[in-house]
């Protein structure tokens, strides 16, 4: 059985990659990073403590988590050495570099210790891994009793999606996007299988114009 059923092509990782979607972040992308970054906090409520951004690409999402929550620390994790070294440099340019640290990191093995993180967000990564029963097992790990996830991809607004995907289009129009597959009802009981599976019983799935966000919780411990 495909162990990533949203999965329509197989993705490839290299520096091209990397460099790509650098360029598009900063350009076309731009203006999607402070929307989702706002949606986040909103839809999460967390508004302090350490911020986790999974398959962070060029760290755009991470320092926008951080210009919008500003008592927030966030980390851009990314399996890709060269990501992370793109997303070093942008977050150098940007003078973050206090509050945006880079990781390399799988999000099937994360190198962070139970109970780390108040705040993990992921745009447009969830798509790529390679098992989401085992990525999710590991991000509700890592997980501080009482934090939220806010997981998917999307871009902020019907009006960004509109603009981003026509540009987009324009510029190649054989471009793929997970955002023309919709995600189907078969689809949702797979991720509220799957989050049983990992003992979440709290979670909310969000498939609205901001896009497609999965917003794990985890109880706080009790007293
Ligand atoms: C399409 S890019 C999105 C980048 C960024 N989140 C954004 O929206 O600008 C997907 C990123 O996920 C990363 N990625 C894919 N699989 C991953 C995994 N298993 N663990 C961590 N990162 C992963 C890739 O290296 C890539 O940088």
């Amino acid at each position: 059985m495909q162990k990533n059923w949203t999965q329509t092509r197989t993705p490839v990782f290299n520096r091209e990659a990397a460099l790509k979607m650098n360029e598009i972040a900063k350009t076309v992308f731009a203006p999607i990073y402070p929307a989702i970054a706002q949606n986040a906090q909103l839809a999460t409520g967390i508004n302090r403590g350490l911020c986790l951004d999974l398959g962070s690409g060029p760290g755009m999402l991470a320092m926008a988590m951080a210009s919008t929550v500003p008592d927030l620390s966030v980390v851009a994790v990314d399996s890709s050495e060269e990501s992370n070294a793109i997303a070093q440099e942008n977050i150098r340019s940007a003078g973050l570099e206090d509050r945006v640290k880079t990781a390399k990191g799988d999000v099937h093995g994360l190198p962070f210790p139970d109970d780390h993180a108040n705040l993990i967000v992921s745009r447009g990564s969830m798509f790529f891994w390679a098992d989401l029963l085992d990525a999710f097992k590991e991000i509700y790990r890592v997980l501080a009793p009482g934090g939220h996830t806010y997981i998917g991809g999307g871009f902020g607004s019907a009006a960004l999606k509109d603009r981003v995907v026509a540009e987009m289009l324009k510029r190649d129009p054989s471009w793929d996007c997970y955002a023309k597959k919709k995600s189907d009802a078969d689809d949702l009981k797979r991720f509220e299988e799957t989050f049983a599976a990992i003992g979440c019983s709290t979670f909310r799935i969000i498939n609205d114009e901001t896009g497609f966000w999965i917003v794990l919780s985890k109880p706080e411990r009790a007293e």
